[in-house]
């Protein structure tokens, strides 16, 4: 029989993956969302009043279900970042410290790296790639809107594809981030188009993707080196799933770094962040640390 397709498909999809905890998941991605505003420090912003914070998060931050679009203060530069909290925590369990080299290899449209080249202070190298010309377009708008170009002598953005980056470096990098493109079942329930397009085997196709990617990443990453793994997706096969696959294929080249978080729950592997319980995500990371 023909797997089920459309939003029956994909109801019994993730009800067979998440059982009861399905119906309370499905509701809460449909809610509306929470937003962090990270503070850009080059805009010498302020927030008015005490800001709400997320506990464990190391940046300037607010909390707020809407915000005021981001303004450029009289410094010229654009106030906050608006994100998920959760998108934080890879950048967080990526531990950058000034004059490391960083490469961002799924980087559009440049929050993360935003969040980089803070941790960065200037110094080191950041490499902000993307394989999409017009997403690229928006990283360099983020770093021109948020970060002087005093301060962008560090910050480089490229166009490879992540998967085949490896043929062409290897154990070049202190930290990787791989933020991988993926499922994002949210905007999936969001776009009734989208939803009667689903098919199983799409998830299935962007797994693949995704370990080629990481597989990639571990070779790009120095020895010793820490590469995150993370997608906004609820499927399995994207998440623990391919951290398995690195188990099968990589064995004894690297080891999991297991990092605990203010909010979400540890998972055979990772760590993800689940809107039902939290209010933020969805979210999966892994943190992997390259051995040889
Ligand atoms: C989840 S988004 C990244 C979000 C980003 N890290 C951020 O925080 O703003 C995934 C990105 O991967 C890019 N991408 C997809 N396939 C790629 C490939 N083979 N190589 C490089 N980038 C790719 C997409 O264009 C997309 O911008």
């Amino acid at each position: 029989m023909n797997p089920l397709k459309g939003p029956d498909g994909f109801n019994e999809f993730y009800l067979s993956m998440y059982g009861e905890r399905w119906a309370a998941l499905k509701e809460a991605l449909l809610a509306p969302k929470k937003h962090v505003a990270v503070l850009n420090p080059w805009s010498h912003f302020k927030f008015l009043e005490v800001p709400l914070t997320v506990s464990g998060l190391s940046f300037e931050h607010d909390v707020k279900e809407l915000f005021p679009r981001p303004e450029p203060t009289h410094h010229g530069y654009l106030n906050y970042y608006l994100m998920d909290a959760a998108s934080i925590l890879p950048v967080e369990a990526l531990d950058i410290q000034p004059g490391e080299k960083v490469v961002d290899l799924c980087a559009a449209p440049g929050g993360k790296s935003f969040l980089c080249a803070l941790k960065l202070k200037g110094q080191g190298l950041l490499i902000s790639n993307d394989r999409s010309a017009a997403r690229r377009a928006r990283i360099h708008q983020v770093f021109d809107t948020y970060i002087p170009k005093t301060e962008q002598k560090n910050l480089t953005v490229t166009s490879y594809d992540a998967t085949k980056w490896s043929l062409y470096q290897k154990n070049m990098y202190d930290k990787v981030l791989l933020d991988a493109p993926c499922s994002s079942e949210r905007h999936v329930l969001e776009d009734s188009k989208e939803l009667a397009l689903w098919a199983p085997g799409r998830t299935k196709a962007i797994a693949i993707t995704q370990f080629a990617m990481l597989a990639s990443a571990l070779d790009i990453v120095k020895v010793g080196g820490t590469i995150v793994y993370s997608t906004c997706a609820l499927s399995q096969l994207e998440n623990d799933d391919i951290i398995k696959k690195l188990y099968a294929k990589r064995a004894g080249r690297f080891e999991l770094l297991r990092k605990e978080f203010s909010f979400g729950e540890p998972t055979e592997f990772g760590w993800q962040v689940l809107p039902d319980t939290t209010g933020w995500g969805p979210f999966y990371l892994a943190v992997i640390k390259r051995l040889r």
